[in-house]
């Protein structure tokens, strides 16, 4: 079976019960994989962005255990995530250098000013698109961090046609 799948099925378990955290990472994943087929990613790219997706929020489980439901921020799940995705993503059989960039991703994900590569910046814009549903925000502050942000074509394109921007 496909890893991914494998990844999947690995998060659906991780966050079991937490339906709004299951919703969120099968978005992220496929608007990643959506966006990277559409900037002319290859297939190596296409499937890293969307294992990227699925876990990249695989440190708030720890993070709420530790701090407070509520209070695991940004910064808590870019800590407490690579070290857990590094388990879950080796037990699965990916690639070492697969393991590296997307626990590197993980623990990065938050950050928007060390942008280094194209699977860095989708995953991003995907987490984005997804969040700015997901939290109800405003038209205007939208348009601002897309215009911040956003870096690829498809990602502007899709945020301007589900937003109406
Ligand atoms: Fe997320």
């Amino acid at each position: 079976m496909h890893k991914n799948i494998l990844l999947y099925k690995a998060m659906l378990q991780h966050f079991a019960g937490d339906s709004r955290r299951c919703q969120h990472l099968i978005k992220v994943a496929s608007l990643a994989k959506e966006i990277a087929i559409l900037e002319g990613a290859d297939a190596k790219l296409i499937d890293l962005v969307e294992a990227a997706g699925f876990i990249h929020d695989c440190g708030i489980v720890a993070g709420e255990a530790k701090y407070g439901k509520g209070h695991c921020t940004g910064k808590i799940q870019e800590q407490e995530g690579p070290a857990i995705a590094q388990k879950i993503l080796s037990d699965l059989g990916y690639d070492a250098d697969a393991v590296e960039r997307i626990c590197y991703l993980v623990g990065h994900h938050h950050t928007y000013t060390s942008i280094d590569g194209l699977d860095y910046q989708i995953l991003v814009e995907a987490d984005f698109l997804v969040n700015f549903y997901e939290d109800g925000l405003s038209k205007e502050a939208i348009t601002h961090t897309v215009a911040k942000i956003f870096r690829t074509a498809s990602g502007k394109e899709l945020a301007s046609r589900m937003f109406a921007l």
